[in-house]
């Protein structure tokens, strides 16, 4: 039996900046973990991925480093991104395979070398065949969008490094405006924010974690005030800072109002008879970062379109991926087109 899930055995991929989702053909999605790994600084090896690498992330001594192979929603670290793939594949499956093939899902800022890069880490990674598709491309597929209708849609996925806004129509991106600021940037903003105004130094994933509980684009009906754990700068010693989701929203206000404007952009750019379509169907927002409170709210306001949340943002390109790797033959041609080297 194991032999011909083996044969049959595609696979979807959303190599995201945060994190990594793997959908398997005639199974769905199983695998969901940050793109996080742990590794031996002298042997290289990987000692720990995922969930666990997370855990110890801030945390790690000189013998090993955890690192965040994915930038900006691209490969950083070649050869530790490849590790990280590898070691994923082989914790879904039993086996190494030989023949597979699969699908990824890639940001469409991303370069001809990028692309390649991805390209050859899957390739050594096991994979047979692989094809790419644009990540605001796979997630209009998957959250039910008829992305070939002639009818223009217009999808935000805001990721970990990059939000991606594209207005899709017959089968193909219309416009697109891929900017590098989403969730890490505004982490990163939160903790210049407590460097600045509390002496505070935190780590990423406080940050994240304060982001999260808290962070927003607009004033919440009750403001909410959270105890902040850190180091001190001046003295150097642990401190607890009381905040207010008020002070936040001031502090991820500048990546928002980037994110916003990228928005309006696109829609500038946009061609009229599908401007005229998105006034009635609106903007699809997907990605972790489709989350920050408010949101919806705020581009609501700015552009005056409906904006919906879509459901389940942050697995809606894996799902779209994976419908992809369900019927290769009928997406095809959405995938994108190899170039010549
Ligand atoms: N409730 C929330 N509020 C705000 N941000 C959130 C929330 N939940 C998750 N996020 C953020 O969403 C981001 C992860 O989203 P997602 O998994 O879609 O990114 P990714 O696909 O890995 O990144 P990319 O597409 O840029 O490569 C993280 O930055 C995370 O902090
Ligand atoms: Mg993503």
């Amino acid at each position: 039996m194991k032999f011909f899930n083996f044969l049959t055995n595609d696979i979807a991929m959303d190599l995201g900046t945060a994190n990594t989702l793997i959908y398997i053909k005639g199974k769905g999605i199983v695998l969901n973990e940050p793109s996080i790994v742990a590794f031996d600084r002298v042997t290289k090896k990987i000692t720990k991925i995922g969930n666990e690498a997370k855990e110890i992330l801030g945390r790690e001594h000189g013998d090993i480093r955890v690192s965040r192979p994915m930038r900006d929603g691209v490969i950083a670290d070649f050869e530790i991104a490849e590790g990280m793939i590898r070691a994923f594949i082989k914790k879904i499956s039993s086996s190494t395979l030989s023949t597979r093939r699969i699908v990824i899902a890639v940001p469409s800022g991303v370069t001809e070398v990028e692309k390649r890069a991805v390209r050859d880490s899957a390739e050594h990674a096991g994979a047979k065949e692989v094809h790419l598709i644009f990540e605001p491309m796979a997630a209009a597929i998957g959250i039910g969008l008829d992305v070939g209708a002639s009818v223009g849609n217009m999808v935000v996925d805001i990721g970990g490094g990059t939000t991606e806004i594209a207005v899709i129509s017959l089968a193909g991106i219309v416009q697109v405006e891929s900017v590098r600021i989403a969730g890490d940037e505004m982490n990163n903003a939160i903790m210049q924010f407590f460097k600045k105004n509390h002496n505070l130094l935190i780590g990423e994933r406080t940050a994240e974690a304060i982001k999260c509980e808290v962070g927003s684009a607009v004033p919440l009906k009750e403001e909410i005030t959270i105890q902040v754990k850190g180091r001190d700068l001046v003295g150097g010693i642990p401190k607890t800072t009381e905040v207010s989701s008020v002070e936040i929203r001031e502090a991820l206000t500048e990546n928002v109002t980037q994110i916003v404007e990228a928005v309006k952009q696109t829609l500038e750019r946009t061609p009229p008879e599908l401007s005229a379509d998105l006034l009635d169907r609106g903007i699809m927002l997907t990605g972790g970062g489709a989350l920050l409170k408010g949101l919806d709210k705020r581009l609501k306001m700015e552009t005056e379109l409906p904006v919906h949340v879509a459901e389940d943002p942050l697995t809606a390109v894996v799902r779209g991926v994976g419908k992809a790797v369900e019927n290769i033959n009928e997406y095809s041609r959405v995938f994108i087109r190899k170039r010549s080297y």
